[in-house]
């Protein structure tokens, strides 16, 4: 059983996916661990490191040659991961709404594709949740980015000279990034608020010392969807969301945008006319910008600023992150391999909950029932 680690190609990825710690875990289930030169120098891993983990270090050739599964924080080139074996497994986060056609590339070269993001949402899946990993970090870092954008102080301070208020700080999507922003941005000394159509959120919104701002007039509304997820809302209920936002927005300095709807492109949240609404040199970080952004004019890795307002288009925050984003995702790999690793088989053997939920391909074809439907 080789499994081949692999160094990622896209320019902005620093993320690697194993780890020192899950390579000589792996080993001591009996793999035989491949890793490409330089696989984790963006996460500030040597390959000196690797070697004395267990691993061999190769080029992408010999790395691929023959291996069994191969690992990626990205998916990889198909092209690039030509001497695999025969319907090796590629174990990656497949972005697979927005890399359909990869996804298509990856049955035609007869590869297994595992999508690591379609992971369920189940209790005993949950050590082997990317989403969750990743956004946490994603969700620190968006607040520090934006208090670093920020011209003003975070924290009240009553200094000799007078007084410096607190920053007004607004999270909207309270999901697992949204969360962790809330908290930090309570560290750092902000009035923080935070909305979400889930109204399950209200009750964690408070227990972390944050103000919970909701649409309340609007009847039959939960918000929530299959599997904890969002789901896309009534027009009455956007309109009044809008309405609550415009009033609420106009007295913010910082607003962090987390909402994400799986498969759909990001709801709009705020619309221009509402940035105009706020205070000169205040800023918004727009988390979903790679989905196609929760704030009008936002665009993905750049920063625009309109009306006074910096813009904050996140790209692939947990990157910037890469060593502790690293050292999660290799765990999320290990937890779901080793979860269900054959002793006898000497390889691991998936369920059908769990194989079937993120299997993209499969024998020449696409298998998975949310890309077909
Ligand atoms: P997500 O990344 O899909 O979306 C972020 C947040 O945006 C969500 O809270 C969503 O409700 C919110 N949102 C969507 N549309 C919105 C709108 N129009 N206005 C305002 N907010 C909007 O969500 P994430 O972070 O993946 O978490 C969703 C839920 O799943 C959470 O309750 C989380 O605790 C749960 N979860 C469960 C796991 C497990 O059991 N294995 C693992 C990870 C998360």
């Amino acid at each position: 059983m080789k499994i081949a680690v692999l160094k990622e190609a896209a320019a902005d990825e620093c993320r690697v996916s194993a780890t020192p710690e899950t390579v000589k875990k792996f080993v001591a289930l009996g793999a035989e661990m491949a890793v490409e030169r330089g696989a984790g120098e963006g996460a500030s891993i040597g390959d000196g490191d690797y070697e004395a983990a267990g691993a061999t270090l190769g080029d992408r050739a010999a790395t691929v040659k023959d291996a069994d599964i191969l690992f990626g924080v990205q998916g990889p080139d198909p092209a690039s991961v030509g001497g695999a074996k025969p319907g090796a497994w590629l174990v990656a986060g497949m972005n697979p709404f927005g890399e359909r056609a990869r996804v298509d590339a990856y049955a035609t070269a007869g590869f297994e594709a595992l999508a690591m993001e379609f992971m369920p949402r189940i209790t005993r899946a949950q050590s082997m949740d990317i989403l969750s990993s990743q956004s946490n970090l994603a969700g620190y870092k968006s607040v520090l980015v934006a208090a670093a954008e920020y011209g003003r102080a975070f924290p009240m301070m009553m200094t000799a000279a007078g007084t410096v208020s607190a920053a007004r700080c607004f999270v909207m999507g309270v999901g697992v990034a949204g969360l962790q922003a809330i908290a930090t941005a309570r560290r750092l000394g902000a009035q923080v608020s935070a909305t979400d159509v889930r109204s399950a959120t209200k009750e964690q919104i408070q227990s972390l010392g944050a103000k919970p701002i909701f649409v309340e007039a609007v009847a039959g509304i939960e918000g929530e969807g299959s599997g904890g997820y969002a789901t896309e809302m009534s027009e009455e209920y956007q309109k009044a969301q809008a309405e609550l936002v415009s009033s609420h927005i106009a007295k913010q300095d910082i607003v962090i945008t987390t909402a994400l709807i799986p498969g759909r492109p990001a709801p709009r949240l705020i619309s221009d006319a509402q940035v105009a609404t706020m205070r000169r040199g205040s800023v918004i970080v727009d988390l979903a910008a790679e989905s196609g952004g929760n704030v009008e004019g936002a665009i993905s890795g750049q920063t625009v600023v309109r009306h006074g307002v910096r813009i904050i288009g996140a790209k692939n925050m947990a990157s910037t992150l890469a060593a502790d984003a690293s050292a999660l995702f290799s765990r999320n790999l290990y937890n779901f391999l080793s979860a269900f690793w054959d002793k006898e088989a000497g390889k691991p053997i998936l369920d059908e909950e769990i194989g079937n939920a993120i299997r993209l391909t499969q024998g020449g074809k696409v298998v998975n029932e949310r890309l077909l439907a």
